[in-house]
Formats: structure tokens, C-alpha cells, sequence
């Protein structure tokens, strides 16, 4: 039987590269639920809602069309966001919104439903604390923000976003910060978790460290 893996930790530790490696490897399903919370931000932009309106973004959420789909991208309204939602300014709003209760409900609603029959590997803040407080296997990946910041300015590249080091070294910090001082599900490792620290580690090392875990509670 498929299980569910927890994997959370702060912006940019790698966790969706990860999890990305370890669904193919393991025939498992990837749901990002950063991006979820990217949609949500997106779609107020678009709409002009203010990202503190609680209610007007809870009905925004019940009014949308979000679909994740198993490969990674993210549909909304019929629409291709996928590259729309990594701006950095998207990136902030994510932040913003996801500090109302509402949103929160909403959205953990949708990702345990999804991933109700397991298979799935979800990455977040709250997925081994919240969205799947049973999961057999939670990872707490985290790095120095200046080892975060550099592995974003190379990704940016390669998709060709901004990739200012400093702008984006700052963004993180502002981001962990709100991120762990937020009213509801800050995040936070679960007691449960494992925690690995990837700043002195390349992307086999760190996936070979995750499956090792996943062998060990799973007998896989
Ligand atoms: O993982 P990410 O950088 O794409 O996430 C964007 C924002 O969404 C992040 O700043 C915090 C929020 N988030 C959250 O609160 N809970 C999650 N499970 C995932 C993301």
C-alpha cells in the first residue's frame, strides 16, 4: 500500500526538488501546496482583492477552478499559471494569504482530499503538523538563508526570472520570519519530523539521505 510523505520546511530549502525526485523514483505523486497558496495570491492580484479581505478571498477560493495536476502544473480558471504564480511578488502575496485562517482551512481541505487514497509526497509549512498529521514519514528540510538564496538566483536563471541575490535574500529572510510568527500553523518541524540540513549537501546526497529514511519506516 502507498503511503503519504510530509516533507516541509522553509522557502526555498529544496523541498519541491525533492519531492519531485522521490515521486519518480517511488511511483509516488508530487502536490506542491506552495503553489496552491501561489494561486490563491495570483488570482487576488488579478482580481484586486486586498490579501488581508479574509472573506472575500475565502470566497474567492470557493468560487475557483484550481486544478493540480500530477505532473506539476497548475491550471487555474482553465489557465496555465504555472510560470505566472514564481514571481517574487507572487511569492510575498503566498506569504500574505496564507496567514488567514480561512484560506488555511480551505486549502488543507482540498490537499486531504487529494491525497486521500495515498501515493502522494506533499511539501508546505504545515504537512506534518496539519494536512497529514499521520503520515509515516515527515522531512524537515531546511538551509542557511544565504545557501537557500543562491540555489534561487540559479533557478531563476535557468527560467530566466529576476534573480537579484540580494532582493531575494531579503525576501527570504521576510519570508521565513512571517512564516514562522504567523497566528495559525506557523511553520514549524513536527515532533515526529527528521530534520536535514541541505546547506553543505548537493541533491543526490540529500535524496539518498530522504529514501534512506523513507526504507527505514517503510521497509521499501
Ligand atoms: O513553498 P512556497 O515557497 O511555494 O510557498 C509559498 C508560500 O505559501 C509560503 O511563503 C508560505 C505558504 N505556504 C503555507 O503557508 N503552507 C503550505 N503548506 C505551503 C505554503
Amino acid at each position: 500500500m502507498k503511503i503519504n510523505i510530509a516533507i516541509d520546511g522553509p522557502s526555498a530549502a529544496g523541498k519541491s526538488t525533492i519531492a519531485d525526485i522521490l515521486a519518480e523514483r517511488l511511483g509516488y505523486t508530487h502536490l506542491d501546496t506552495g503553489a496552491m497558496y501561489r494561486a490563491v495570491a495570483y488570482d487576488a492580484f488579478r482580481k484586486q482583492i486586498p490579501l488581508d479581505d479574509e472573506n472575500r478571498i475565502v470566497s474567492m477560493i470557493e468560487a475557483m477552478d484550481l486544478q493540480m495536476l500530477p505532473d506539476g502544473r497548475v491550471i487555474l480558471d482553465g489557465e496555465d499559471v504555472s510560470d505566472e504564480i514564481r514571481t517574487n511578488e507572487v511569492s510575498m502575496g503566498a506569504s500574505d494569504v496564507s496567514k488567514l485562517e480561512g484560506c488555511r482551512k480551505a486549502l488543507v481541505a482540498m490537499q486531504q482530499k487529494i491525497c486521500e487514497e495515498g501515493g502522494y509526497i506533499l511539501d508546505g509549512r504545515d504537512i506534518g503538523t496539519v494536512v497529514l498529521k499521520d503520515a509515516p514519514v515527515k522531512i524537515y528540510l531546511t538551509a542557511s538563508a544565504e545557501a537557500r538564496a543562491q540555489r534561487r538566483v540559479l533557478q531563476n536563471q535557468e527560467k530566466g526570472l529576476e534573480a537579484d541575490y540580494e532582493q531575494i535574500l531579503e525576501d527570504i529572510r521576510k519570508r521565513d520570519y512571517q512564516d514562522m510568527h504567523r497566528e495559525f500553523s506557523p511553520l514549524t518541524k513536527a515532533e515526529d519530523a527528521i530534520e536535514i540540513d541541505t546547506s553543505d549537501l548537493n541533491l543526490e546526497e540529500v535524496t539518498d539521505l530522504v529514501l534512506k529514511i523513507i526504507a527505514e519506516k517503510t521497509g521499501d
